[in-house]
Protein backbone atom coordinates (compact mmCIF):
# COMPACT_ATOMS: atom_id res chain seq x y z
CA UNK A 1 0.00 0.00 0.00
CA UNK A 2 1.72 3.44 -1.03
CA UNK A 3 2.03 6.11 1.69
CA UNK A 4 -1.22 7.83 2.07
CA UNK A 5 -0.65 11.15 0.07
CA UNK A 6 -0.57 14.37 2.30
CA UNK A 7 -3.32 17.16 2.06
CA UNK A 8 -4.32 20.23 3.33
CA UNK A 9 -8.01 20.78 2.88
CA UNK A 10 -9.20 25.11 2.69
CA UNK A 11 -12.83 25.53 3.13
CA UNK A 12 -16.00 27.43 4.25
CA UNK A 13 -18.17 25.10 5.54
CA UNK A 14 -20.95 24.32 4.19
CA UNK A 15 -22.95 21.42 4.26
CA UNK A 16 -21.11 20.23 0.67
CA UNK A 17 -18.28 21.22 2.11
CA UNK A 18 -18.57 18.65 5.23
CA UNK A 19 -19.00 16.01 3.42
CA UNK A 20 -16.14 16.69 1.44
CA UNK A 21 -14.57 16.52 5.05
CA UNK A 22 -15.44 13.20 6.16
CA UNK A 23 -14.78 11.68 3.12
CA UNK A 24 -11.24 12.61 3.42
CA UNK A 25 -11.39 11.80 7.18
CA UNK A 26 -13.08 8.25 6.23
CA UNK A 27 -9.77 7.40 3.80
CA UNK A 28 -7.11 7.57 6.12
CA UNK A 29 -4.76 4.97 4.39
CA UNK A 30 -5.19 7.32 1.60
CA UNK A 31 -5.23 10.68 2.64
CA UNK A 32 -3.00 12.24 5.56
CA UNK A 33 -5.10 15.42 6.38
CA UNK A 34 -2.31 17.63 7.89
CA UNK A 35 -4.69 20.32 8.58
CA UNK A 36 -8.17 22.22 8.18
CA UNK A 37 -7.52 25.93 7.00
CA UNK A 38 -10.87 27.83 7.19
CA UNK A 39 -11.99 30.93 4.96
CA UNK A 40 -14.57 33.30 4.70
CA UNK A 41 -17.36 32.27 1.62
CA UNK A 42 -20.91 30.35 3.01
CA UNK A 43 -20.69 32.44 5.84
CA UNK A 44 -18.12 34.32 7.58
CA UNK A 45 -15.24 33.15 9.07
CA UNK A 46 -16.38 32.88 13.12
CA UNK A 47 -18.81 30.28 11.45
CA UNK A 48 -16.99 28.22 9.19
CA UNK A 49 -13.86 27.96 11.35
CA UNK A 50 -16.61 26.91 14.18
CA UNK A 51 -18.00 24.68 11.18
CA UNK A 52 -15.23 22.87 10.39
CA UNK A 53 -14.54 22.00 14.07
CA UNK A 54 -17.73 20.10 14.89
CA UNK A 55 -17.66 18.18 11.32
CA UNK A 56 -14.38 17.28 12.61
CA UNK A 57 -15.82 16.42 15.86
CA UNK A 58 -18.59 14.37 14.56
CA UNK A 59 -16.20 12.42 12.30
CA UNK A 60 -14.87 10.94 16.05
CA UNK A 61 -11.65 13.68 14.84
CA UNK A 62 -11.01 16.28 17.41
CA UNK A 63 -7.11 15.57 16.77
CA UNK A 64 -7.53 17.71 13.25
CA UNK A 65 -5.75 20.99 13.49
CA UNK A 66 -8.20 23.38 12.38
CA UNK A 67 -7.21 26.87 11.76
CA UNK A 68 -8.98 30.02 10.26
CA UNK A 69 -7.47 32.18 7.64
CA UNK A 70 -8.98 34.95 5.72
CA UNK A 71 -12.61 36.99 7.04
CA UNK A 72 -13.08 38.73 3.84
CA UNK A 73 -11.71 38.88 0.46
CA UNK A 74 -8.51 39.94 -0.96
CA UNK A 75 -9.94 43.00 -2.33
CA UNK A 76 -13.45 43.56 -2.54
CA UNK A 77 -16.68 42.45 0.37
CA UNK A 78 -17.67 39.68 1.37
CA UNK A 79 -20.74 38.06 -0.12
CA UNK A 80 -21.85 34.87 1.68
CA UNK A 81 -24.36 32.35 0.87
CA UNK A 82 -26.79 31.86 3.64
CA UNK A 83 -29.63 31.85 1.37
CA UNK A 84 -27.97 28.53 0.74
CA UNK A 85 -26.29 26.73 3.63
CA UNK A 86 -28.88 28.96 6.46
CA UNK A 87 -27.56 30.87 9.06
CA UNK A 88 -25.17 28.79 10.26
CA UNK A 89 -23.76 27.55 6.96
CA UNK A 90 -24.47 23.76 8.67
CA UNK A 91 -28.34 24.03 9.29
CA UNK A 92 -30.39 20.72 8.72
CA UNK A 93 -29.30 18.52 12.00
CA UNK A 94 -29.34 19.83 15.09
CA UNK A 95 -25.29 20.32 16.33
CA UNK A 96 -23.67 21.08 19.24
CA UNK A 97 -20.96 23.74 19.85
CA UNK A 98 -17.43 22.22 19.28
CA UNK A 99 -15.26 21.35 22.16
CA UNK A 100 -12.00 20.74 20.17
CA UNK A 101 -9.40 24.03 20.22
CA UNK A 102 -8.96 26.35 17.08
CA UNK A 103 -5.57 26.52 16.57
CA UNK A 104 -4.12 29.58 17.47
CA UNK A 105 -1.98 29.83 14.00
CA UNK A 106 -2.83 31.69 11.56
CA UNK A 107 -4.38 29.54 8.51
CA UNK A 108 -2.08 31.40 5.74
CA UNK A 109 0.98 30.87 8.20
CA UNK A 110 -0.03 26.79 8.41
CA UNK A 111 -0.31 26.89 4.39
CA UNK A 112 3.06 28.71 4.08
CA UNK A 113 5.04 26.80 7.23
CA UNK A 114 3.63 23.16 6.24
CA UNK A 115 4.23 23.23 2.22
CA UNK A 116 7.79 25.21 3.19
CA UNK A 117 8.81 22.18 6.14
CA UNK A 118 7.36 19.04 3.81
CA UNK A 119 9.72 17.82 0.58
CA UNK A 120 9.04 19.48 -2.92
CA UNK A 121 6.00 18.05 -3.97
CA UNK A 122 4.71 16.11 -1.00
CA UNK A 123 1.60 18.54 -0.31
CA UNK A 124 -1.63 18.40 -2.37
CA UNK A 125 -4.07 21.54 -1.75
CA UNK A 126 -7.95 20.70 -1.86
CA UNK A 127 -9.50 24.09 -2.17
CA UNK A 128 -13.58 24.07 -1.85
CA UNK A 129 -14.34 27.87 -1.00
CA UNK A 130 -13.06 31.15 -2.11
CA UNK A 131 -9.49 31.68 -2.97
CA UNK A 132 -8.42 34.20 -0.49
CA UNK A 133 -6.11 32.07 2.03
CA UNK A 134 -4.56 30.39 -0.99
CA UNK A 135 -3.88 33.81 -2.72
CA UNK A 136 -2.46 35.51 0.70
CA UNK A 137 -0.50 32.40 1.08
CA UNK A 138 1.42 32.70 -2.38
CA UNK A 139 2.08 36.46 -1.74
CA UNK A 140 3.72 36.00 1.62
CA UNK A 141 6.05 32.66 0.39
CA UNK A 142 6.68 32.69 -3.39
CA UNK A 143 8.74 29.84 -2.76
CA UNK A 144 5.44 27.23 -1.85
CA UNK A 145 4.27 28.03 -5.55
CA UNK A 146 6.94 25.26 -6.60
CA UNK A 147 7.15 23.00 -3.92
CA UNK A 148 3.03 22.20 -3.81
CA UNK A 149 2.41 18.98 -5.49
CA UNK A 150 -0.99 20.33 -7.03
CA UNK A 151 -3.88 22.01 -6.04
CA UNK A 152 -7.53 20.03 -6.75
CA UNK A 153 -10.24 23.20 -6.70
CA UNK A 154 -14.08 23.44 -6.52
CA UNK A 155 -14.93 26.42 -8.46
CA UNK A 156 -15.99 27.95 -11.49
CA UNK A 157 -18.32 26.91 -14.66
CA UNK A 158 -18.04 26.93 -18.36
CA UNK A 159 -20.85 25.13 -20.42
CA UNK A 160 -23.23 25.07 -16.99
CA UNK A 161 -22.49 28.24 -16.95
CA UNK A 162 -22.82 30.08 -13.15
CA UNK A 163 -25.16 29.84 -9.97
CA UNK A 164 -24.29 33.35 -7.87
CA UNK A 165 -24.61 34.99 -10.71
CA UNK A 166 -25.68 34.23 -14.75
CA UNK A 167 -21.87 33.82 -15.68
CA UNK A 168 -19.84 33.35 -12.21
CA UNK A 169 -19.47 30.05 -9.93
CA UNK A 170 -19.78 31.07 -6.04
CA UNK A 171 -16.33 30.33 -4.93
CA UNK A 172 -14.59 32.28 -7.89
CA UNK A 173 -16.99 34.71 -7.69
CA UNK A 174 -16.64 36.14 -3.89
CA UNK A 175 -12.99 36.56 -4.40
CA UNK A 176 -11.95 36.84 -7.96
CA UNK A 177 -8.98 38.44 -7.48
CA UNK A 178 -7.70 35.74 -5.40
CA UNK A 179 -8.66 33.16 -7.90
CA UNK A 180 -6.72 34.87 -10.76
CA UNK A 181 -3.60 35.46 -9.03
CA UNK A 182 -4.15 31.57 -8.59
CA UNK A 183 -5.12 30.50 -11.72
CA UNK A 184 -2.04 32.45 -12.99
CA UNK A 185 1.08 31.21 -10.36
CA UNK A 186 2.08 28.02 -12.17
CA UNK A 187 0.67 25.73 -9.88
CA UNK A 188 -0.69 22.21 -11.77
CA UNK A 189 -4.56 22.88 -11.24
CA UNK A 190 -7.33 20.46 -11.70
CA UNK A 191 -10.66 21.86 -11.42
CA UNK A 192 -14.12 20.56 -10.33
CA UNK A 193 -16.49 23.28 -12.03
CA UNK A 194 -20.12 23.32 -11.78
CA UNK A 195 -20.24 21.17 -15.28
CA UNK A 196 -19.28 18.25 -12.84
CA UNK A 197 -20.76 19.13 -9.76
CA UNK A 198 -24.44 19.68 -11.09
CA UNK A 199 -24.10 15.42 -12.31
CA UNK A 200 -24.16 14.18 -8.74
CA UNK A 201 -27.02 14.89 -7.18
CA UNK A 202 -28.37 14.33 -3.83
CA UNK A 203 -30.85 12.10 -5.36
CA UNK A 204 -33.77 10.90 -2.63
CA UNK A 205 -32.35 7.02 -2.69
CA UNK A 206 -29.03 8.26 -2.39
CA UNK A 207 -29.22 10.15 0.79
CA UNK A 208 -31.64 7.42 2.07
CA UNK A 209 -28.31 4.81 1.53
CA UNK A 210 -26.31 7.60 3.29
CA UNK A 211 -29.14 8.00 6.32
CA UNK A 212 -29.44 4.25 6.58
CA UNK A 213 -26.00 3.92 7.91
CA UNK A 214 -26.94 4.87 10.95
CA UNK A 215 -24.31 6.54 12.52
CA UNK A 216 -24.09 9.82 14.55
CA UNK A 217 -22.12 10.94 11.43
CA UNK A 218 -23.72 9.97 8.64
CA UNK A 219 -27.39 10.70 10.17
CA UNK A 220 -25.91 14.30 10.71
CA UNK A 221 -24.71 14.32 6.46
CA UNK A 222 -28.00 13.16 5.30
CA UNK A 223 -30.04 15.66 7.55
CA UNK A 224 -27.65 18.60 6.34
CA UNK A 225 -27.94 17.23 2.89
CA UNK A 226 -31.85 17.35 3.19
CA UNK A 227 -31.53 20.95 4.03
CA UNK A 228 -29.00 22.10 1.38
CA UNK A 229 -30.72 20.52 -1.30
CA UNK A 230 -34.11 22.34 -1.43
CA UNK A 231 -32.54 25.77 -2.45
CA UNK A 232 -31.32 24.06 -6.07
CA UNK A 233 -34.20 21.60 -6.13
CA UNK A 234 -36.35 24.79 -6.16
CA UNK A 235 -34.22 26.74 -8.44
CA UNK A 236 -33.77 23.87 -10.84
CA UNK A 237 -36.73 21.69 -10.32
CA UNK A 238 -33.97 18.84 -10.18
CA UNK A 239 -34.35 15.81 -8.22
CA UNK A 240 -31.86 16.93 -5.30
CA UNK A 241 -29.21 19.35 -5.16
CA UNK A 242 -25.03 19.70 -6.49
CA UNK A 243 -23.26 17.58 -4.22
CA UNK A 244 -19.93 20.35 -5.20
CA UNK A 245 -17.48 19.56 -2.87
CA UNK A 246 -16.53 16.27 -2.21
CA UNK A 247 -15.80 16.13 -5.89
CA UNK A 248 -12.45 17.07 -4.91
CA UNK A 249 -11.28 14.53 -2.81
CA UNK A 250 -12.99 11.69 -4.51
CA UNK A 251 -10.65 13.02 -7.25
CA UNK A 252 -7.53 11.97 -5.09
CA UNK A 253 -9.66 8.74 -4.47
CA UNK A 254 -10.60 7.62 -7.55
CA UNK A 255 -9.52 9.85 -10.43
CA UNK A 256 -11.16 7.20 -13.05
CA UNK A 257 -13.99 8.56 -11.89
CA UNK A 258 -13.52 11.83 -13.40
CA UNK A 259 -12.66 12.70 -17.35
CA UNK A 260 -11.36 16.16 -18.88
CA UNK A 261 -8.88 17.90 -20.52
CA UNK A 262 -5.81 20.40 -19.98
CA UNK A 263 -7.03 24.01 -20.96
CA UNK A 264 -6.80 27.68 -20.20
CA UNK A 265 -8.41 29.27 -17.87
CA UNK A 266 -8.45 32.96 -17.36
CA UNK A 267 -10.90 34.87 -13.87
CA UNK A 268 -12.99 37.86 -15.28
CA UNK A 269 -12.11 40.42 -12.60
CA UNK A 270 -13.36 43.88 -14.44
CA UNK A 271 -16.94 43.45 -15.89
CA UNK A 272 -19.77 44.26 -13.61
CA UNK A 273 -21.48 41.97 -15.91
CA UNK A 274 -19.11 38.56 -16.03
CA UNK A 275 -17.01 39.36 -12.63
CA UNK A 276 -16.20 35.94 -11.39
CA UNK A 277 -16.71 33.99 -14.43
CA UNK A 278 -13.72 31.29 -15.79
CA UNK A 279 -13.62 31.66 -19.14
CA UNK A 280 -12.05 28.18 -20.83
CA UNK A 281 -10.77 27.64 -23.77
CA UNK A 282 -12.22 24.64 -23.90
CA UNK A 283 -11.72 24.15 -27.78
CA UNK A 284 -7.87 25.25 -27.60
CA UNK A 285 -9.16 28.23 -29.90
CA UNK A 286 -6.35 30.31 -27.74
CA UNK A 287 -2.65 29.61 -27.68
CA UNK A 288 -2.90 30.51 -24.28
CA UNK A 289 -1.04 28.24 -21.36
CA UNK A 290 -3.17 25.56 -20.39
CA UNK A 291 -2.98 26.49 -17.03
CA UNK A 292 -5.83 24.04 -14.90
CA UNK A 293 -6.98 20.53 -16.08
CA UNK A 294 -11.11 20.98 -16.63
CA UNK A 295 -13.34 18.15 -15.84
CA UNK A 296 -16.54 18.00 -17.36
CA UNK A 297 -17.65 14.01 -16.93
CA UNK A 298 -18.15 11.73 -13.83
CA UNK A 299 -19.54 9.00 -12.84
CA UNK A 300 -22.26 9.26 -10.78
CA UNK A 301 -23.07 6.44 -9.10
CA UNK A 302 -19.26 5.82 -8.59
CA UNK A 303 -18.86 8.70 -6.78
CA UNK A 304 -21.85 8.18 -4.13
CA UNK A 305 -20.86 4.54 -3.83
CA UNK A 306 -17.41 6.11 -2.59
CA UNK A 307 -19.02 8.63 -0.57
CA UNK A 308 -21.24 6.31 1.40
CA UNK A 309 -19.22 3.54 1.77
CA UNK A 310 -16.38 6.11 3.23
CA UNK A 311 -18.92 7.92 5.27
CA UNK A 312 -19.77 4.16 7.01
CA UNK A 313 -16.23 3.77 8.14
CA UNK A 314 -16.75 7.43 10.28
O1 LIG B 1 -20.62 27.06 -5.96
C1 LIG B 1 -20.51 25.99 -5.06
C2 LIG B 1 -19.41 26.24 -4.07
O2 LIG B 1 -19.70 27.41 -3.32
C3 LIG B 1 -19.27 25.12 -3.04
O3 LIG B 1 -17.94 25.05 -2.60
C4 LIG B 1 -20.14 25.59 -1.92
O4 LIG B 1 -19.75 25.05 -0.65
C5 LIG B 1 -19.87 27.07 -1.94
O5 LIG B 1 -18.66 27.30 -1.24
CA1 LIG C 1 -17.45 25.25 -0.20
Amino acid sequence: MPQPRKIIIDTDPGQDDAAAIMLALGSPEELDLLGITTVAGNVPLQLTQRNARIVCELSNRPDVKVFAGADRPVARPLVTAEHVHGKTGLDGPVLEEPRMALQAQHAVDFIVECVMTHEPGEVTLCTLGPLTNIALAFEKEPRIVARLHEIVMMGGGFFEGGNITPAAEFNIFVDPEAADRVLRAGVPIVMMPLDVTHKVLTLRRRVERIKAIGSRAAVAMAEMLEFFERFDIEKYGSDGGPLHDPTVVAYLLKPELFSGRDCNVEIEVASSLTVGMTVVDWWHVTDRKRNARVMRDIDAEGFFELLTERLARL
